[in-house]
């Protein structure tokens, strides 16, 4: 399905990063991991700050596209494609993990989870906006599936050796290609890993 979605010329997501993630950049250390990165417009934002970033995803053709506007944009970014189910991020060894719109099932995160909290280094920073459940009654997009959506207290829960420095529902304009356009119910969190 995202292989179909991304085989045209469009960049669906468009090219300018999330803005949750542009706001709160600086705060960020590379080697930065992200997840389900898609068409690539958040690595390509986070290497032109100078960081070196792993973006991975299930679509070839979107990665594929990542290396496209990386190169249009003269910056290198690394990619991996992988089923985030069956994915395991190295222990130790990234600065930052960010996860945009990554709308993964609930057995899947609760798998995925613990694997990017062993994988951040001690004072590394995971960064996630997603919609949250909120956003069920909306028509400005996301998943329809419940299952797929996310509170704050489920993400506490799911880092339990990070400490919250923004864990909030809100309501948000999202103007980021035109599946995701509107007014629409997000969460957004950044932790830090505890030394
Ligand atoms: C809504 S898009 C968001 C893309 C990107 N993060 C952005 O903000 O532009 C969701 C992405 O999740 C990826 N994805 C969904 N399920 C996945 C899985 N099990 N393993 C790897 N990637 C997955 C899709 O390929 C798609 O690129």
């Amino acid at each position: 399905m995202w292989n179909e979605r991304y085989a045209g010329d469009e960049f669906v997501y468009g090219t300018e990063p999330n803005v949750f993630l542009a706001q709160n950049s600086k705060i960020l250390t590379g080697p930065v991991l992200s997840l389900a990165e898609g068409e690539g417009r958040n690595a390509v934002f986070l290497a032109a700050l100078g960081l070196d970033v792993l973006g991975v995803d299930g679509s070839a053709v979107g990665l594929a596209k990542a290396h496209r506007l990386a190169a249009a944009r003269g910056v290198t970014i690394r990619t991996a494609v992988a089923d985030l189910a069956v994915y395991e991020p190295p222990e130790n060894s990234f600065g930052a993990v960010v996860s945009i719109s990554a709308h993964l099932p609930s057995d899947i995160r609760q798998r995925l989870y613990p694997l990017v909290e062993r994988a951040l280094k001690p004072g590394g920073i995971i960064l996630l906006e997603a919609y949250s459940h909120a956003q069920l009654a909306r028509n400005t997009g996301g998943p329809k599936d419940p299952d797929l959506l996310m509170t704050c207290a489920g993400l506490e829960q799911a880092f339990p050796h990070c400490e919250p420095i923004v864990s909030r529902e809100i309501e948000r304009e999202v103007v980021e290609g035109k599946f995701h356009t509107g007014l629409a119910s997000v969460v957004q969190f950044i932790a830090r890993k505890k030394a």
